[in-house]
């Protein structure tokens, strides 16, 4: 069953989406070489306390964690722990905050340092089909066409995107309907997915590889990893369907204060 908000629940879900756009932001200033991913993860439950949140993840399906921090070969759900990212890593970071009893989730991979021309290209190219993605938003289409503009972007450059994991609608829960595939089903098989109507909110998030899109977890039984062994990306926003321009709902409006990180 899907959710939709009305005009009052939209601002609710603006103010939790804003508040997990500034602790992204904020622990990607951390993201250096001979920090351990547990430091992000402790910085980041202080900088959703002060915001008056909390994390969503922590405890979901007995998850340890504050924020997902997965790095390279480390697709998402990366629990921190004590490895120490290193220059030339690139690092996925994931965000999602409850407050006001709605849940803002957003993600992103940042470099550290200079890295090799093909792994960066995958940043851009993620990015820019999450984006492709988002512009399939809108009220009369459907979900899929959400999945295919973010498979096309994704495959035409020659990268992977992840099967096992998808998108999904949020709100008050981390996890609402519907599943936001990052890819389409073979022509003529299933049905047809749902039709986006003004008032859903969905967590876009294409998962990608930079080698084959093959994926297993890890003996943690979180961190999901590339069988290959190849870098992986992700980058995720909470969007709200409107009757026109979809609404990126954590589209960061703030810059983010080193002092205060
Ligand atoms: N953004 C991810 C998702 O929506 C993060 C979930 S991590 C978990 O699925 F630990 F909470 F599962
Ligand atoms: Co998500």
């Amino acid at each position: 069953m899907i959710v939709l908000k009305s005009p009052e629940e939209l601002s609710c879900m603006r103010l939790a989406c804003q508040a997990a756009a500034e602790v992204l932001a904020e622990v990607a200033l951390l993201v250096a070489p001979g920090r351990k991913t547990r430091e992000l993860d402790e910085a980041a439950a202080e900088m959703m306390r002060k915001r008056g949140g909390r994390s969503a993840f922590l405890g979901y399906r007995g998850y340890k964690g504050q924020i997902c921090v997965s790095v390279n070969e480390e697709v998402v759900h990366g629990l921190a722990g004590e490895r120490r990212i290193q220059y030339g890593d690139i690092v996925s970071l994931d965000v999602g905050i409850v407050l006001g009893g709605f849940v803002g989730d957003n993600a992103t991979t940042v470099a550290v340092g200079m890295i090799k021309f093909e792994t960066q290209r995958l940043l851009d190219v993620t990015e820019r089909a999450l984006y492709a993605g988002i512009a399939a938003a809108r009220a009369g289409n459907r979900v899929e066409d959400i999945s295919r503009a973010v498979q096309q972007a994704v495959e035409t450059a020659k990268f992977g995107v992840v099967r096992e994991f998808v998108g999904h609608g949020v709100g008050r829960k981390l996890h609402e309907d519907p599943q936001i595939p990052n890819f389409v089903e073979q022509r003529g098989r299933g049905r047809k997915s749902e039709m986006l109507r003004a008032g859903m909110t969905l967590a876009i998030e294409p998962m990608t590889t930079q080698g084959r899109p093959d994926v297993e977890v890890r003996s943690d039984g979180w961190t999901v990893v590339t069988k290959d062994g190849l870098p992986s990306a992700h980058f995720e926003h909470t969007v709200a369907v409107t009757d026109g321009e979809p609404e990126i709902l954590t589209c960061r409006k703030t810059m983010p204060s080193a002092a205060k990180a």
